[in-house]
């Protein structure tokens, strides 16, 4: 079998395309930067494609807007999912986008680079005929209610475990309640409890399926029959024909232990779809590959990685609709809603088709933008003063294994993410695997933003979003920004989603999952020494108070987002950022008992005494 992906390198750009938003770019502007931003997490651009961690567009076009000149060059040399870039087109700027992964370089380019929705649509026809027969080979079930011939929509796999004491079989899916959830004990008929997480050797048994009925008109779902256990039974002694992607999968990748893959049989990141899944992805992949008009081809392959990651065993059931993985990990869950990988693609190829139609850099050419293939730490490619203005977003210390996470839907495209070149720390691995210290961590962005100073423009800025929940990681971002010689000179909010107060209710402080980001912006210049300042407690509580003081008596959900823990440690850090110091001992929990000794508490909401 060949491998059907090398041909997938969206990411290698011309001298000339590089050379041609360059040439004629608008330069830096110097506007005032905007002290809060927000952009809810329900765009469609957003939705598009799975990412972890995106920062939506529209929060980041007031930056942009503020610190260039129409045509002005935006450089993101993170760019992950490219959103960077589509701020750019929305505000007539140009972009180069760039990323360790290669599949996050195969979305900034698909995010930026829009197809027309008649060619999509036309290829799409011939490939709905191309597939007809397979679908129905692969999927061909019938309806639960009125036993007509039709296709799967989803079909439930259950975890299948041994009682300890008897030897009889539990299903998970017995023992759990409508949403699909279900508590940490399993009950055997024989009486015994015992616990269902942590055990190996579980099995795997389709419990439910569902099916989008034409006749009965809604989705039915009902008992797995017969006729679906004969069609299982082939599809398993099937061999695949066409390429699937192989890359080893171990205890060397920190989210490999984190989800606790050893115990779901994963070897090899081909695990992660079931045989019936396998024969559809490669199927569809090479036809994409070999048979897509070249115009179309792209963005099919963008519709394809996103449904390869729905396909996976990682597909959580959920009895209230809406199956979908889990983002930021490789966890695969006890009830599994197995998709039809033909529609999800469908599904992927209409997203992508309405986000397109709405693009504003459908059919222009003047908003040049590319994506290529980078570490951060070198941008030789890019001339020194090219650039008028940097927006980028690095990872935030321990938060998020970006190269593992991807890897479910990155291999197709070939290539992955070159663990040991990722910036992250990563104290579980041995260095040789891509284990970083917080020094090494620091150290890596350090190179990262002393390429930033070098390629900007003179009087140019950048604008870093950030947060972490521990001081010594916003101490090495700080560390590592002096080093590059940037100096700040602005601190904003980022306000990334709307919550319900259920987020706040009810969170223990060892969850730590603050969603209010800081933007810090830069100017070359090398800034004063910061004071390791041991009152950052004193000005964290001051910016607090004032900020208390200032909030309305009335309580609305507005209100009481601000009197949140996780809301009132962005500022806090913010203000100590914003006076020049390193927020050191500021972490979340030194935060939570200073409020909690100083300030009046209840449900988890900040009052003045
Ligand atoms: C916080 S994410 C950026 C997400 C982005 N803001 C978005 O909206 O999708 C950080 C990115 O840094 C990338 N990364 C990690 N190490 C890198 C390196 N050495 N050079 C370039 N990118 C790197 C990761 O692949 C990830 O995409
Ligand atoms: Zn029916
Ligand atoms: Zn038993």
């Amino acid at each position: 079998m060949t491998n059907r992906a090398t041909s997938w390198n969206s990411g290698v750009v011309t001298d000339d395309a590089l050379k041609s938003i360059l040439n004629e770019s608008g330069g830096p502007a110097n506007r005032s930067i905007p002290a809060t931003t927000a952009a809810s997490k329900g765009s469609n651009a957003y939705q598009v494609h799975t990412y972890p961690t995106k920062v939506p567009s529209a929060a980041i076009e007031p930056f942009i807007l503020a610190s260039t000149e129409p045509n002005g060059t935006v450089l993101d040399p993170f760019c992950g999912s490219g959103m960077t870039g589509l701020a750019a087109q929305n505000t007539g700027r140009r972009a180069i986008l760039s990323d360790l992964a290669p599949g996050a370089v195969h979305l900034a380019h698909n995010l930026t680079h829009p197809v027309a929705s008649d060619l999509l649509a036309e290829a799409m026809a011939n490939l709905t005929t191309a597939f007809a027969k397979l679908e129905t080979a692969l999927y061909g079930s019938d309806c639960p209610t009125c036993g007509r011939p039709e296709t799967l929509r989803h079909m439930v796999w259950t975890d299948v475990h041994t009682c300890t004491r008897c030897g009889m079989e539990i299903r998970v899916w017995n023992q759990t309640d409508e949403t699909g959830g279900s508590s940490r004990t399993l009950v055997c008929d024989c009486g015994h409890r015992q616990s269902r997480s942590g055990v190996s050797d579980v099995g795997s048994e389709p419990a439910e399926k569902a099916v989008a009925c034409s006749s009965c008109r809604k989705l039915q779902r009902g008992p797995v029959d017969g006729r679906d256990l004969a069609l299982l039974a082939s599809i398993k002694k099937k061999k695949l024909k066409d390429w699937v992607p192989s890359v080893p999968m171990g205890p060397d990748r920190e989210m490999y232990r984190r989800s606790a893959l050893h115990l779901r049989g994963i070897t090899d990141v081909s695990d992660f779809w079931n045989q019936r899944s396998k024969l559809a992805l490669s199927a569809l992949w090479r036809y994409i590959s070999e048979h897509a008009p070249k115009d179309a081809r792209s963005a099919l392959g963008f519709a394809f990685t996103n449904t390869a990651w729905h396909a996976t065993r990682m597909r959580r059931f959920n009895a209230l609709g809406g199956q979908r993985p889990l983002t930021g990990t490789l966890y695969i869950p006890q009830l599994i809603a197995e998709g039809n990988v033909f529609e999800i693609f469908r599904h992927q190829v209409a997203q992508i088709s309405r986000f397109y139609a709405a693009h504003p850099a459908l059919g222009r050419n003047d908003l040049a933008t590319l994506a290529r293939r980078a570490s951060a730490t070198d941008l030789s490619w890019l001339p020194g003063g090219s650039i008028d203005y940097v927006f980028t977003d690095p990872p935030f210390g321990a938060n998020l294994y970006y190269g593992d996470c991807n890897v479910v839907w990155e291999a197709w495209l070939g290539e992955v993410t070159d663990l040991e070149k990722e910036i992250v720390v990563n104290r579980s691995l041995p260095s040789s695997a891509g284990g970083k210290t917080l020094a090494e961590y620091e150290k890596l962005l350090g190179d990262a933003f002393t390429e930033i100073h070098r390629v900007l423009a003179p009087s140019a800025r950048t604008s870093v979003v950030f947060h972490n929940a521990d001081d010594k990681v916003w101490s090495a971002l700080l560390a590592a920004t002096d080093r590059a010689g940037l100096t700040q000179t602005d601190v904003s909010m980022l306000d990334k989603v709307q919550r319900s107060m259920k987020g706040y209710k009810g969170r223990s402080g060892a969850e730590l999952v603050p969603f209010y980001d800081l933007v810090i912006t830069f100017a070359p210049g090398w800034p004063a020494p910061k004071s390791h300042l041991n009152g950052a407690g004193e000005i964290a509580l001051e910016a607090v108070r004032t900020h208390l003081k200032a909030l309305p008596g009335v309580s609305n959900d507005e209100t009481q987002r601000q009197r949140s823990l996780e809301y009132l440690y962005s500022l806090s850090v913010a203000a100590v950022i914003g006076a020049g110091h390193q927020p050191a001992g500021l972490s979340f929990k030194t935060l939570e008992q200073l409020l909690r000794t100083n300030l009046v508490s209840e449900d988890r909401l900040y009052f003045l005494v």
